[in-house]
């Protein structure tokens, strides 16, 4: 395979129809058939895989803060305006951290790990958000799936008297928290992981409905994007992670359910199915870094 019929491949998957501005083919490559993939991939790590005799590395993290890396983030607007918060308000809940995405783009040595894998001559290149975008739909998946037989427009009249799965959320009328914590944590990724899917903010009694899944936006949306999710009437944010200071934020405010499943956990949803793909390719895939598969 070549470097640009792999990044084709994530794209496809995802649905994506361009390559977003946290991934690229950095060092362009062809005849691959060993591939080493990794979250993080630096300037060691390059060298290890030239000492490997692998044919490609693939990171799935960008190996530095690009000058336009803030578009990926406006997926948040998405994901926030298709769980119904006014558009004005998603823009708003993103603005200070594309500002400061920009100012980092202005700073930050991007060239610095490519450089290095263009004098070892390894290709090289990092898929991200058509990663997390696939961990994305597969979570959204389940959670649609917890809360299908409660929705009005459901077709399955699962929710009718007497069709209640025992000891579920039906015999309530509404799934809760608890309910999504435990579909998610029932993905195979999450069950290997030795971290837990967490409910950092909120009840595992509390009702649910409306539910927003913010992943695959570069990073995530920390307090902003989830305070104004809960401000609108979103019972429910999904993140991978969140930095301390930004749930305590949350926590002070006493609103809201917020799920965080764990970084390398959540990444593995997007990457397992991609590697699965890339092997049925006949490439032989070994994965470090964080990349630990179920
Ligand atoms: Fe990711
Ligand atoms: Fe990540």
């Amino acid at each position: 395979m070549t470097t640009e019929e792999i990044m084709s491949l994530a794209l496809g998957m995802s649905g994506y129809r361009r390559v977003p501005e946290d991934s690229a083919i950095f060092v362009p490559g062809n005849g691959i058939r060993k591939v080493l993939f990794g979250l993080d991939v630096s300037t060691a790590e390059l060298q290890l895989a030239k000492t490997l005799g692998v044919d490609l590395v693939i990171a799935h993290h960008p190996p530095g803060t690009t000058t336009e890396i803030w578009k990926v983030f406006l997926r948040h607007v998405e994901f926030m305006t298709a769980g119904g918060v006014p558009e004005d308000a998603a823009l708003a809940a993103v603005a200070e951290k594309v500002e400061g995405l920009k100012l980092r783009g202005q700073a930050a040595n991007y060239d610095h790990v490519p450089s290095v894998a263009r004098l070892l001559g390894i290709p090289f290149m990092n898929v991200h958000a058509p990663l997390d975008e696939l961990g994305r739909r597969r979570m959204r998946e389940e959670v649609d799936a917890v809360l299908a037989p409660y929705h009005p427009a459901s077709s399955t009249g699962a929710t009718r008297e007497g069709s209640a799965p025992v000891g579920t959320g039906l015999a309530r009328g509404h799934a809760t928290v608890g309910d999504i914590v435990e579909a998610l944590s029932a993905l195979p990724e999450m069950r290997a992981a030795p971290t837990k899917v967490q409910l950092a903010l909120g009840d595992a009694r509390n009702p649910v409905s409306k539910v927003v899944v913010a992943h695959g936006a570069y990073t995530n949306g920390g307090y902003p994007v989830a305070h104004t999710c809960f401000a609108h009437g979103i019972d429910l944010v999904v993140y991978i992670h969140i930095d301390f200071g930004e749930l305590q934020r949350l926590r002070a405010e006493g609103r809201g359910n917020l799920i965080v499943t764990g970084h390398l956990a959540g990444d593995s949803l997007g990457f397992t199915p991609f590697l699965r793909e890339l092997r049925k390719h006949g490439l032989e895939v070994t994965t470090f870094s964080g990349a630990i598969e179920p």
